[in-house]
């Protein structure tokens, strides 16, 4: 061959090269004139080309092919089987709205496919048919609505699914079948509200589920007991309001995210069959009160509550004790009371969380019972009777016919039911026995329902019945016999409706009421014996009526009475005589009544019992200097704020006052005021009072001003701190101009009674 070659030594070099350029050049052409082609790397990149299909130039032993942001529509069925080695393949943008069956059919070494930000609203059944080999597929921001059973059949090597941002409500049974090596799904930002019993059926590998930002709205519980594998599960940011006993069973699960959706209670089982769970975040939910968790629950070692309005008082106290106990990390802070409010949980011991008021303590001890109470009976099925246009919930014993335009008060609720809903129908009236065969019922809410009349009897059978709202209709009046046959009915609510006279006589026959609530209607009077039969009254709220005059008898039978809430009324003076006989009051409010005086002795018979005094918002003028006498060592707070005084009472005997509320006063810094300047120093506390009058003092703290050291009495107090006090020589006559201006003052006192300075001044003063 060489030898026949050699005649031609300078014509057969030029063949070959030509040959070799055209090997080159054909190599070359089989580049797509749109892209970019790695002959090294064996890459093909067509990005953002407008391409309207899938190049078939493209070379045969490409391994990575890059067609984002293209216009390719509809990818056909083999539309890559000039390319059978691929093991990438980018689709993004490419504003494909359907995959033919078959599409990918050829690409058994796809290991990577990424289908995000198209439009496709199907997966067919034999839409990823072929690709055996696959690891991840991503399907994110499409618009996905439906799965076909069987489209993932083929895919028994994917590890990861994503499928987020799309637009599923529901999954139906089997819809995964076939991924036997799933290790994570992903079904984030969905409009998931319902998950069919056998959705996630045949995961056996699958150990992190991700369905947070959906609509799902109880726990899928059935639904999740099938997947043996999960170690990670995230339901943040849907809208689940209870989590029931025994909801999450799952032998692996070790996180649990239940964090941003609206929880307001979670039975203290609710966890109990999930034996490796170690952290679970219930963070921004509407828990106030969470109980201790049952056992079940070993490995538990931190528990979320960030951003909920947890309320730190007794009713908290067991779940701190189990978390000490336990060993579980608290993560949150208190919502309230005041006083604990922002304190990190893990930071408060229990005995700090108390309960105040005798409602609140008796409401823990009613809970502490039910809880303790019997165990709620086995069902013998599941489905709970229920009338028509209702929801009943038997796991919870919650029913509910909520705003559904009943006319008549439903029957045919589950004797079962403890919580029973019917506010926003229009009853206008409940005739008697309304509610049989509902005896466990604790409590009904009957709020906005048009009500005009309660017929004797209604609620009679209502055994169980310990809290009944009836406000916001329209009743203006009560038979004695209404409220038959409800011997343990403890809080009644009457707000908002239209009494105009106390319904005198009509709780006479609810032994256990404690706290009745009548605010917002528009009683004038309160009369003689108007708690006749009602002695074992605690707490009376008739905030927002029109009452101006409480006769002295009034109150007279409920001597155990110790919160009386009349703000918002027309009374002109303190109801002094009507107070006589309560020696257990410990809240008392009067705040927006027009009272422009308070005379001596005032609240004498509240005596040590009193906590806490609204004076607040009157237009309160003058005080008398003796008008807080008797109040002694038991006053916590006292609100003066939004009223007329230039002077303020003695306040020397508050012994144990905590907060004092003195804003928006025109206080006249002047020797009438010295008590006050005294009781300051004397208490030592940081107070920004500030005085409106003299002109020369507006705006200056009651503490800096020097003016107080040049009346008598009050040659014991230190000189002002600041040069800049001008000096006060002689008490300047009262110069009256009814500016308001002040400050909150609010602060705590020491525990020490007395400091040095007081004892000083106490001594001078009396030299
Ligand atoms: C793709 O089409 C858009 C709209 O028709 C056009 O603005 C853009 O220039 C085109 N891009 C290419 C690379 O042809
Ligand atoms: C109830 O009170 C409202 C507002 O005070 C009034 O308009 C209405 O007529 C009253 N209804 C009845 C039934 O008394
Ligand atoms: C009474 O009415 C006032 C003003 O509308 C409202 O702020 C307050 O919450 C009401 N109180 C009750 C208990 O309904």
């Amino acid at each position: 061959m060489i030898t026949r070659t050699m005649p031609f030594p300078d014509n057969t070099f030029v063949p070959l090269l030509v040959l070799a350029l055209l090997i080159v050049a054909t190599h070359a052409a089989k580049c797509p004139q749109q892209c970019v082609c790695d002959q090294i790397q064996l890459t093909v990149t067509c990005v953002n080309k407008n391409l309207t299909e899938v190049p078939p130039t493209v070379d045969e032993i490409t391994v990575k092919l890059d067609l984002r942001g293209n216009d390719i529509q509809e990818l056909p069925t083999g539309a890559f089987r000039h390319t059978p080695y691929l093991t990438h393949l980018s689709l993004q943008r490419c504003n494909i709205r359907r995959v033919k069956e078959g599409a990918f059919r050829g690409l058994g070494r796809l290991v990577f496919l990424n289908l995000a930000n198209n439009n496709i609203d199907i997966l067919y059944q034999e839409s990823f048919d072929g690709l055996s080999s696959l690891k991840q597929l991503m399907i994110d921001r499409n618009r996905v609505e439906e799965i076909q059973p069987g489209a993932f059949a083929q895919l028994g090597f994917l590890n990861l699914l994503s499928l987020t941002h799309n637009q599923l409500v529901y999954i139906p049974n089997m819809a995964f079948q076939g991924l036997q090596n799933i290790k994570w799904l992903r079904l984030s930002h969905n409009s998931l509200n319902y998950l069919d019993i056998e959705a996630f059926a045949g995961l056996f590998t699958l150990n992190r589920l991700s369905l947070d930002h959906n609509e799902l709205q109880f726990f899928p519980t059935e639904t999740m007991t099938r997947l043996p594998e999960v170690t990670r599960l995230d339901l943040s940011y849907n809208p689940m309001t209870y989590l029931g006993e025994e909801s999450v069973s799952m032998a692996k699960l070790s996180h649990l995210f239940l964090d941003h959706m609206s929880l307001q209670d979670l039975a203290n089982t609710a966890v109990s069959k999930s034996p490796s769970l170690t952290h679970l975040d219930l963070s921004h939910n509407q828990l106030r009160v969470i109980q201790p968790f049952s056992e079940g629950t070993p490995k538990l070692a931190r528990l979320h509550l960030t951003g909920n309005p947890v309320y730190c008082n007794c009713y908290m106290r067991p779940l701190r004790e189990w978390a000490i106990r336990s060993k579980v990390k608290l993560v949150g802070t208190c919502a309230g009371p005041l006083h604990l409010s922002g304190e990190l949980l893990e930071a408060i011991q229990p005995p700090e969380l108390r309960c105040q008021s005798q409602e609140a303590m008796l409401k823990a001890e009613f809970e502490e019972a039910s809880r303790r109470g019997p165990p709620p009976t086995e069902e013998p099925e599941r489905k709970v009777k229920c009338p028509s246009n209702c929801v009943c919930e038997a796991e919870i014993h919650h029913s509910s016919c909520e705003n559904h335009g009943h006319t008549k008060v439903p029957r045919g609720f589950s004797p079962d039911t403890r919580l029973l809903d019917l506010r926003g129908n229009n009853f206008h009236y409940i005739p008697s026995n309304s509610f049989p065969g509902v005896s466990q019922v604790v409590s009904l809410h009957l709020q906005r329902c048009k009500i005009v009349e309660l017929e004797d009897g209604a609620f009679s059978g209502m055994k169980g019945l310990i809290y009944l709202y009836l406000s916001e209709n329209l009743i203006s009046s009560l038979s004695p016999e209404a409220f038959k046959g409800l011997p343990q009915l403890t809080y009644l609510h009457l707000e908002k409706n239209n009494f105009t006279i106390f319904p005198k006589g009509s709780f006479k026959l609810l032994p256990g009421l404690l706290a009745l609530h009548l605010e917002n209607n528009s009683i004038a009077k309160l009369e003689a014996n108007s708690l006749n039969g009602a002695e074992g009254l605690r707490a009376l709220y008739l905030t927002g009526n029109v009452i101006d005059h409480v006769s002295p008898k009034a109150l007279e039978q409920a001597t155990d009475l110790d919160t009386l809430h009349l703000a918002g009324n027309k009374l002109k003076e303190v109801p002094t005589e009507a107070l006589r006989k309560l020696k257990n009051m410990k809240d008392l409010r009067l705040s927006g009544n027009t009272i422009r005086w308070v005379g001596p002795n005032a609240f004498q018979p509240l005596g040590i019992s009193l906590r806490e005094l609204y004076l607040d918002n009157m237009g309160l003028e003058k005080m008398s200097h003796s008008s807080l006498a008797g109040l002694g060592s038991g006053l916590r707070s006292l609100f003066l704020e939004g009223n007329n005084l230039e002077e303020v009472p003695d306040l020397h005997p508050l012994t144990s006052l905590e907060v004092i509320n003195l804003a928006d006063n025109p206080l006249m810094c002047d020797c009438p005021l010295l008590p006050l300047r005294l009781w300051i120093e004397k208490v030592n506390l940081k107070v920004r009072a500030t005085c409106a009058n003299p002109p020369e003092l507006k705006g200056r703290r009651v503490k800096d001003v020097h003016v107080f050291k040049a009346c008598p009495g009050g040659e014991a107090l230190p000189s002002a701190p600041s040069a800049k006090t001008p000096k006060a020589t002689k008490p300047k006559p009262m110069h009256l101009s009814r500016a308001k201006q002040g400050k909150m003052l609010k602060s705590k006192l020491p525990k020490k009674p007395k400091t040095k300075v007081a004892k000083k001044s106490k001594r001078l003063s009396m030299a």
